[in-house]
């Protein structure tokens, strides 16, 4: 069968309603139509025989799938499981870790709302405290670094106090979507003794991983964002020295504590869901295959990171404003952010701001991509993808125009 071309034409290959212009890929991701009869046909073998499904031969599909994220991301499969979402795999990771009363975990203003969230939590139940890093962004990668080896270095001299014992990093953050220097920011805090759990929520399918390399103390990414799997698969990478502290949200029988972090003798049984649909994980293996058919990641992420550069200029010229881009132009993946002009005066709250934007983008303009603040000025995320093209950017940037020439005559 030979495929359309990247852009419009390719939204054929997906479910999407006919003129419907979806910049918001990053959000909740989409899979193609290709991937439907895989994902039904294990739905099916479940129903066929549930008992011989969910006891026996669903693990040897989930292990399979298992061992092809471990080839695309360079990890032992004995290190990794499958998740739901990104969520709760860092709801695994922070509610479980053996955190006592003071230690401190480090993190940034940009992290994404559920697992700052999820920080706040264990510093409520636990006691644990935050060292809250702020990024204005565009920053350029150096910035970040030594912003953060500042505050490691402020915390860590404080004498008779507990130390930072872990810090949350983001590969790429979500609003704004900017690619951090995860990698070095991960060898940076190591190299102090805190243990790195990096969100890569964004990233498979997305940028190249190498967790052999990068060798980060936790990791996650959804494999339904940009990889092109059902809703939800994701991935949680533990290696074997920290499996002894990680457990599931939901404990199920094969609970087992253990006093060594490096006891990896029931992760394996642990991250065994309870009743659950594991269909959406037996896709990866059709995913990857999907993707290969289209020339791969390097041909589908060129495409996408062209098409995010050149789509933000236009959008930027239609606004009449800017992409938040640093010098070395590290910021823009397949994501790109553009200012919106708001008035500075204007007398909205900011949450019925953001509440216009996607009412009327969605229900009046059959697009959406997401609008947001970041330190005082209002941005706009929108995200390329195979199925779009410079008219679609074209389209939103109008409709991004209308809305807020509207709102700024309120
Ligand atoms: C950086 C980041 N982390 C975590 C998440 C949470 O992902 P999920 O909704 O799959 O739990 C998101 C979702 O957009 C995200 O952007």
């Amino acid at each position: 069968m030979t495929l359309p071309k990247f852009g419009k034409a390719f939204r054929s290959e997906f479910s999407f309603q006919p003129n419907y212009v979806p910049l918001n890929h990053g959000s909740y991701g989409t899979y193609p139509k290709a991937l439907k009869p895989i994902l039904r046909g294990y739905q099916e073998a479940a129903e066929e025989h549930p008992d011989r499904w969910l006891r026996y031969e669903q693990h040897l599909v989930l292990e399979k799938n298992l061992q092809l994220v471990g080839q695309m991301i360079n990890a032992d499969p004995k290190d990794l499981s499958f998740v739901p979402n990104a969520s709760q795999a860092a709801n695994n990771v922070l509610r479980s870790f053996p955190f006592k009363a003071g230690d401190k975990v480090l993190y940034y203003q940009t992290g994404y709302i559920n697992v700052n969230k999820t920080l706040e939590f264990v510093q409520d139940h636990y006691g644990v405290e935050l060292v809250r890093v702020d990024l204005q962004f565009p920053m350029e990668d150096d910035e970040i670094v030594d912003l953060t080896r500042q505050a490691i270095q402020h915390e860590q001299a404080k004498a008779d106090e507990p130390k930072i014992v872990m810090a949350v990093i983001d590969a790429l953050s979500s609003l704004p979507a900017v690619r951090l220097p995860f990698e070095r920011l991960t060898k940076l805090v190591q190299a102090n003794g805190i243990l790195a759990l990096v969100d890569g929520a964004h990233t498979m399918g997305h940028i190249e991983l190498d967790m052999q390399a990068v060798d980060p103390d936790f990791f996650f990414a959804n494999c339904h964002k940009w990889f092109f799997t059902p809703r939800g698969c994701c991935i949680l990478y533990v290696p074997k020295r920290n499996q002894g502290y990680v457990h599931p949200t939901t404990i199920t029988e094969s609970y087992k504590y253990h006093t060594e972090c490096s006891d990896h003798s029931s992760f394996a049984l642990e991250q065994i869901p309870p009743t659950l649909d594991t269909s959406p994980y037996m896709c990866v293996e059709a995913a990857i295959k999907y993707r290969e058919s289209l020339g791969g990641e390097k041909v589908i992420n060129d495409y996408c990171h062209d098409l995010a550069v050149k789509g933000g200029a236009l959008v930027a010229d239609i606004l009449g404003t800017c992409v938040l881009e640093n010098a070395a132009k590290t910021v823009t993946t397949n994501m790109v952010n553009v200012q919106l002009p708001i008035r500075s005066t204007i007398t909205k709250s900011d949450s019925d701001i953001v509440n216009t934007y996607l009412q009327k983008l969605i229900y009046e303009y059959n697009t959406m991509a997401s609008p947001y603040k970041h330190n005082g000025t209002w941005w706009v995320r929108l995200c390329a993808q195979i199925y779009l093209d410079l008219d679609d950017f074209e389209i939103a940037g109008k409709a991004l125009l209308a809305i807020t020439n509207e709102m700024n005559k309120d």
